[in-house]
């Protein structure tokens, strides 16, 4: 039986979540007849790149409008991944020159069903070197009618050359309110009920990315398990009063009440750590706008004056250790809050 998230997979732009910048931009231009020869989706993973991708395709192939119609036999080619004139290649595995060759291939024959042929590369970071070169020339100027959608989790390591010949759409982490409304719209179509306290956890757990969301409560589902407190210590090993005393320490800067729950619970260090980074990962892909980088100053200044405290006290340096662990990890991650213009 398919997973969830892909027996969810959105068919349609209006059906994406959390996306409406690029899903905008590119019904838009579906609509208008104004589709670009070469896409790059980059962006976490699990928020939709692959789906987004396939749902141009699917729009252009139709050619109803801004959406896939869902009604035509080209869309049901689409549902049913047997649209001929589509290519989905993933570089992780199929990266080689070769496939870059059938590729090249492939665009110089007119298309089969309509009037596109389209090629999606995911993972296109992954593609090696002498496949990326072997592209470039047909990325640059493909025969008409030939679109490239390349996904990617690492855009950094596309190279430059294909990359500015792309036109850019970056996917975002949800925040928690359209996680949950995704979630619940789920569980109303399979017919069943979680609380909103274990969904809140499972979405705690996703950081932001919707497939990872689905795929924790597939798992809570199958175990059948609708307690919060079960839920939480198989998600982090640890009751969840646990966490959340340790988690409002932290964001009030109290280190003294957290370093006593740690010398009372004797926790599990590394599940603290994943708890902490969990949360403020979370809170990182709360809000994509140009405020966020207030939200980060606050945090990191709530982060340091723990630290300070912390330091003060010799008993509490294993809070001061793991306080520099979460900072650590949102400098890493601070690229998630810059604004896209
Ligand atoms: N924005 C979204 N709205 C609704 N569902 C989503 C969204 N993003 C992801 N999903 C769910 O997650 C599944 C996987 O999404 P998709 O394959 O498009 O992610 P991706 O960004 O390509 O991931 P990866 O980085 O692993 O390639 C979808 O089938 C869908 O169920
Ligand atoms: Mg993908
Ligand atoms: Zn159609």
């Amino acid at each position: 039986m398919a997973t969830l998230y892909n027996q969810y997979r959105p068919k349609t732009f209006g059906d994406v979540v959390g996306q409406e910048f690029t899903t905008r931009a590119l019904s838009n231009q579906t609509e208008n007849g104004t589709v670009s020869h070469a896409y790059l989706f980059h962006g976490p993973r699990g928020t939709g790149k692959t789906t987004t991708a396939r749902i141009l395709a699917n729009a252009v192939c139709c050619g109803e409008g801004s959406e896939p119609c869902l009604d035509c036999d080209i869309c049901w080619d689409f549902a049913n991944d047997e649209y001929v004139d589509l290519i989905e290649l993933d570089a992780a595995s199929r990266g080689g020159v070769d496939y870059a060759r059938a590729i090249t291939e492939f665009v110089q024959h007119l298309p089969v069903m309509g009037q596109y042929k389209i090629i999606i590369i995911d993972e296109a970071h992954m593609l090696s070197k002498s496949a990326a070169n072997a592209l470039l020339k047909t990325i640059e100027e493909p025969p008409e009618g030939v679109i490239f959608c390349l996904c990617t989790t690492e855009v950094h390591n596309i190279i430059p050359t294909i990359r500015s010949r792309c036109q850019e759409y970056k996917l975002r982490l949800l925040n928690t309110h359209d996680l949950l409304g995704l979630l619940r719209s789920i569980l109303t179509k399979e017919e069943k009920h979680l609380e909103d306290e274990v969904l809140n956890l499972l979405i705690r757990k996703a950081e932001g990315s919707p497939r990872d969301a689905i795929s924790q409560m597939e798992t809570a589902l199958s175990l059948d398990i609708q307690d919060y407190t079960e839920i939480s210590r198989i998600l982090y090993g640890m009751d969840p009063l646990g966490i959340d005393t340790l988690l409002s320490a932290i964001n009030t800067g109290d280190s003294r009440k957290w370093a006593d729950y740690v010398k009372n619970y004797g926790v599990n260090l590394d599940i603290v750590a994943e708890a902490i980074q969990d949360f403020h990962s979370q809170l990182l892909g709360l809000k994509n706008t140009l405020f966020d980088y207030e939200e980060l100053a606050f945090i990191l200044r709530q982060l340091n004056n723990a630290y300070a405290q912390a330091k003060k006290e010799d008993t509490l340096a294993i809070v001061s250790s793991i306080i520099l662990l979460a900072v650590k990890h949102i400098t890493d991650n601070v690229e998630v809050l810059e604004p896209d213009f």
